[in-house]
């Protein structure tokens, strides 16, 4: 797991240990400025305490800009677990957490990351109600996330088509690496736009069958990012934008649901000065983290509905001010994102 340094220093570091039940850890409360710090438990390997802290650290950070930028009235933060080595009782582990957890009073509420699931999220629950991502109940926000996190993606990627095509999707051609949960229901509802794709993931059974439904193109998964096209969808895994790939792609814009899609912060810039227009990756993916809000918050589908749909024209406004003002959208998206920290305020107005 790469472990990049934070920007800032965040307000509180929760050090988890408790042999008994196998647990070892971090809580990281990056921001409560706009409410309890949310984001996710990650339950991984990690060789060391220190690269676990630091993992958290960047992860609690992250948290609090796609808060704010989501206008949630959350902050962020984030938890990681380190997978123990033998055999373990996960249950009484993930109970353990969710006393650690319950002790933070609510400054710090978790749900699903990598590593962990619905079940593990019920057995934190038996111990604190300051959970989220657990199962489903009928008429109630909650659930899978996906959809909303696709469908999110899909409103900011017509915006952003809108800025750079001048037009609509129909009959552009979008490249989506990655058809999974968020990238397969994203090609759904391109085809309906009528935008013609092109598919590809390392499951080429899962590409192909659904290459077939949508009447879709396939690539490969080496090729994908170069093949000619109007929108580039990275729906994959992480910095999928590294500098050979900046450079050899052929879409005038960029815009999908993966997380840190960029290998490194220079990334922005190179895309920029090809006039390759970037949706920011956390400003376009938070359907999800608002879909998991709004379980915490008692929010309504409706609601989550509204805020999904705000995607869209705030994805254009931070491409417009990118624009305008000669910076790359990652430096707009940050900057308005902290503004949000700073002001809680706004948070109520989504
Ligand atoms: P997923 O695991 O359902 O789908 C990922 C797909 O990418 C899989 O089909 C996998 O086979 C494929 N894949 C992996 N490496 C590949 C490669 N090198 N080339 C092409 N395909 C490759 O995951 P999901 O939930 O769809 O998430 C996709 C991305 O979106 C991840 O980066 C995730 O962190 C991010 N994201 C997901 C959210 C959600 O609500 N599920 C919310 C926000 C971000």
């Amino acid at each position: 797991m790469v472990v990049a340094a934070t920007r800032s220093v965040p307000e509180e570091c929760i050090r988890l240990e408790d042999p008994k039940a196998g647990l070892d850890g971090y809580i990281v409360i990056h921001s409560t400025a706009r409410g309890p710090a949310a984001g996710g438990c990650r339950f991984w390997t990690y060789d060391t305490p220190e690269a676990a802290l630091a993992d958290a650290m960047r992860l609690a950070e992250g948290m609090s800009y796609k808060n704010a930028s989501a206008e949630l009235p959350l902050g962020g933060g984030k938890s990681v677990i380190r997978r123990p080595a033998g055999d373990f009782d996960r249950k009484a582990l993930f109970e353990a957490f969710g006393e650690a957890v319950e002790r933070l009073g609510g400054r710090y509420v978790t749900a699903e990351d990598v590593g962990t699931t619905i079940a593990d999220m019920e057995a934190i629950a038996t111990n604190t109600r300051h959970v989220a991502g657990r199962t489903a109940r009928p008429g109630f926000a909650g659930g899978d996330p996906s959809p909303w996190t696709a469908l999110g993606v899909f409103e900011a990627m017509k915006a952003a088509a809108r800025l750079r095509f001048g037009g609509s999707l129909a009959g552009t051609t979008v490249a989506v690496q990655g058809v999974g949960s968020v990238g397969g229901r994203l090609a759904r509802l391109l085809a309906e736009e009528g935008a013609k794709l092109v598919l590809a993931d390392i499951d080429g059974a899962r590409a192909s069958a659904l290459a077939d439904e949508l009447g879709a193109q396939l690539a490969s998964i080496d090729t994908i990012a170069g093949i000619a096209c109007d929108v580039f969808a990275p729906c994959a895994l992480g910095g999928a934008l590294d500098a050979a790939t900046v450079a050899g792609l052929k879409a005038g814009l960029v815009c999908g649901a993966a997380n840190n899609q960029l290998a490194t912060p220079e990334m922005a810039e190179a895309l920029a000065s090809r006039s390759i227009l970037y949706a920011p990756d956390y400003v376009v993916n938070a359907g999800g983290i608002i879909n998991v809000a709004a379980e915490y918050l008692g929010e309504s589908e409706d609601q989550v509905r509204g805020r999904v749909l705000a995607i869209g024209p705030r994805t254009a406004g931070i491409l417009e001010m990118a624009e305008a003002e000669g910076l790359t959208s990652s430096a707009v998206a940050d900057r308005e994102a902290e503004a949000k920290m700073r002001r809680p305020e706004v948070a109520e107005t989504a």
